[in-house]
């Protein structure tokens, strides 16, 4: 979907629309806890009945609002930050793969996305196929397995600087009832914008192009919203059976469209905590 506003409009407003008395500039909320008025509310934020900030871990007003900001940039209807680049590369694929799970990766992609693929996620029983994306679709097919959790590429390659054909790639991994997912640090959506082509999640390392000043290290996942993970419920169970950690609560059903990215933020970085500093 196009954005209604030009990119450039979106890269100095989107995600801080301050209301009447709120500081023109987005603030730092250089802070780790948030004041609740009650234990009552404060259980309820625990268990997701209500929506606000009591922890920086989980969420922060400027990170969200960073958050916001990139995700309209790609189309998308929620991101994540994170720590580094490497860590939302981590989440996207943890977020639906476990120890038994395959996924299947383009190979030209930055080396340390390969070795996270290659020999990190093997350890936690996660395995990868590396394919070649400009091979012609029947070779690339017989890749995938019943046991298929998703495709990952990389937009322009660091550092070969192949091109991906999303469509293509898009449609093979629908035929496979699953996602497909971006890496689109190096054209960053002023340049391109993966949903647009059938990408379903896009991550970013903004420690290139979106700092832009070689300051900060970070990362973004970003959720476009439209993959139909209960029609394929399945291959997906963490995101469509009960999760135990927040008493049965089931991701497709109390988030629908938000449901990938929602996962990834109250139950991989509740746990796991490369959160992004304000
Ligand atoms: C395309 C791409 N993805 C991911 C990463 C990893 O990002 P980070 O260094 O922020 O962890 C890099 C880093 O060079 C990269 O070039």
């Amino acid at each position: 979907m196009k954005p209604k506003q030009n990119l450039e409009t979106i890269c100095i407003q989107g995600g801080w629309q301050p209301k009447k008395g709120e500081p023109r500039v987005l603030p730092i909320y250089q802070s780790t806890t948030f004041k609740y008025d009650t234990s009552e509310q404060m259980g309820k934020l625990f268990d997701l009945e209500e929506n606000g900030y009591f922890y920086t871990r989980l969420q922060n007003p400027t990170n969200d609002a960073v958050a916001a900001k990139i995700a309209a940039l790609e189309g998308g209807v929620g991101a994540m930050l994170t720590s580094s680049g490497q860590a939302a590369t981590f989440y996207s694929i943890f977020n639906i793969c476990s120890a038994g799970d395959h996924f299947v990766s383009t190979s030209a992609i930055y080396g340390g996305t390969f070795n996270l693929f290659a020999v990190t996620l093997k350890k936690l029983g996660i395995e990868v196929t590396f394919i070649d994306q400009d091979a012609p679709e029947r070779e690339i097919l017989s890749a995938f397995k019943p046991n298929t959790k998703a495709l990952f590429s990389e937009m322009i390659a660091n550092p070969g600087l192949a091109v991906l054909d999303i469509e293509k790639m898009a449609k093979i991994a629908h035929k496979q009832g699953i996602p497909l997912i971006v890496d689109n640090t190096f054209a960053t959506p002023i340049n391109c914008r993966p949903f647009e082509w059938g990408a379903d999640i896009v991550i970013h390392s903004t420690t290139k192009y979106m700092d832009g000043h070689a300051s900060t290290v970070g990362g973004v996942i970003v959720d476009s919203g439209n993959f139909d993970w209960d029609g394929n419920k399945n291959k997906f169970p963490g995101l469509t059976t009960p999760d135990d950690s927040y008493h049965g609560l089931i991701y497709t059903q109390s988030f629908g469209k938000m449901a990938y990215i929602t996962k990834a933020t109250v139950q991989l970085m509740r746990d796991l905590g490369s959160i992004q500093s304000a």
